[in-house]
């Protein structure tokens, strides 16, 4: 599988991640382990998973999704083979407030350790910019893990350009670890300008967002979530719950008639050439696949494969109404 550096670490990721978010929850532990097995078989080790997946599912309470990735690392003895990737932050009811204080951080680290069953995590996020607590507690939190050896990198998610430039030049001048990384909501349809948070919290990757990652690729990457939109490339339309009415409609239409048209001249899947697009456009992203059905992953998987010409690359981000 190709990898993409991330950021200043130096660390060669897979540059399909897994989505784990729904393991134990919507997807049962026997089918999450067999789409981890898949995973690892075409050469994939970046598994991404956060503390609180997925308590809003009906049944779930948080931590199912890290608890079946412990399991499965464990039955499998391959926790050295696996890049993983963790989230703090997002509330989980009862039990955890929303909110990236020290105490939280500090706490919810060893819960995940503890579910996860491993002593490090090799990616930790800030699951969103919780603007009551200040930058520099959660940087000197995260600061605090890094040295003690439980956490090897550090990334914010759901985080504006300006808000992570300030956190890193924060880092810079205390000496703490730096953000290598944003998890973005990102795909290759764009939502209307103007628009920096969707109305269900996710915040996508702007143009200003590109820009920042494209001057500062040596050091910082972004991590895209809901590349495929929930299967918007498949249906023609972005389906219910994945805030429709925040995307551009008539740049839409245009983008879908860009990827049937080079569909059609690649053999390639739409899927396919939005995940390759992601994967070397500018600047080039780790993109986050996931799916129930075995078919579905192999399709995504498949686009590791495909290789698109620069002029393929400029037509689709070309493509506008
Ligand atoms: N940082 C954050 O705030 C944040 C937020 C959301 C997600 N994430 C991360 O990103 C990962 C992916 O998130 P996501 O689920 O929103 O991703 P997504 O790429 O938007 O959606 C995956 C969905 O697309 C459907 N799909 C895929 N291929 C399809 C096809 N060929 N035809 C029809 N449907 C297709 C899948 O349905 P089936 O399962 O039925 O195939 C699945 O429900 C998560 O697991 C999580 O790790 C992070």
């Amino acid at each position: 599988m190709r990898s993409i550096v991330l950021g200043h670490t130096g660390a060669e990721v897979s540059a399909l991640g897994l989505g784990c978010m729904y393991f134990g929850t919507l997807i049962d532990e026997r089918r999450s382990y067999e789409l981890l097995d898949r995973y690892v078989d075409v050469g994939g080790s970046h598994l991404d998973t956060a503390n609180n997946y997925a308590h809003w599912v009906p049944g779930g309470a948080g931590g199912e999704s890290e608890q079946v990735l412990g399991r499965w690392m464990r039955q499998r003895g391959n926790r050295d083979q696996v890049f993983l990737a963790t989230k703090v932050g997002f509330n989980m009811p009862p039990r955890v407030p929303a909110g990236l204080s020290r105490q939280t951080i500090v706490e919810q680290c060893e819960n995940s350790l503890r579910q996860l069953q491993t002593d490090h995590i090799d990616l930790y996020y800030a699951h969103y910019d919780d603007r009551s607590t200040p930058l520099e507690e959660v940087l000197m939190a995260f600061d605090e893990l890094v040295r003690a050896g439980t956490v090897r990198f550090i990334g914010c998610s759901n985080m504006l350009a300006w808000r992570i430039e300030r956190a890193r030049g924060s880092s810079r001048q205390h000496g703490w670890p730096e953000y290598c990384c944003v998890q973005q909501r990102h795909t290759y349809l764009r939502p209307k300008t103007g628009v920096v948070k969707f109305s269900n919290g996710h915040v996508p990757a702007t143009g200003e967002l590109l820009d920042y990652a494209t001057a500062n690729a040596e050091d910082f990457v972004i991590v895209a979530y809901s590349a495929l939109l929930g299967g918007a490339y498949v249906r023609g339309r972005i389906p219910d719950g994945r805030q429709a009415s925040e995307y551009d409609e008539r740049d839409m239409r245009a983008r879908f008639a860009a990827l049937d048209e080079l569909a059609g001249e690649t053999g390639a899947t739409a899927n396919q050439l939005v995940l390759a697009h992601l994967n070397q456009g500018t600047p080039p992203m780790i993109a986050l696949v996931s799916s129930r059905s075995h078919e579905r992953l192999q399709e995504a998987l498949d686009a590791a494969a495909l290789q698109l010409t620069p002029e393929q690359l400029a037509r689709l981000d070309q493509a506008s109404a």
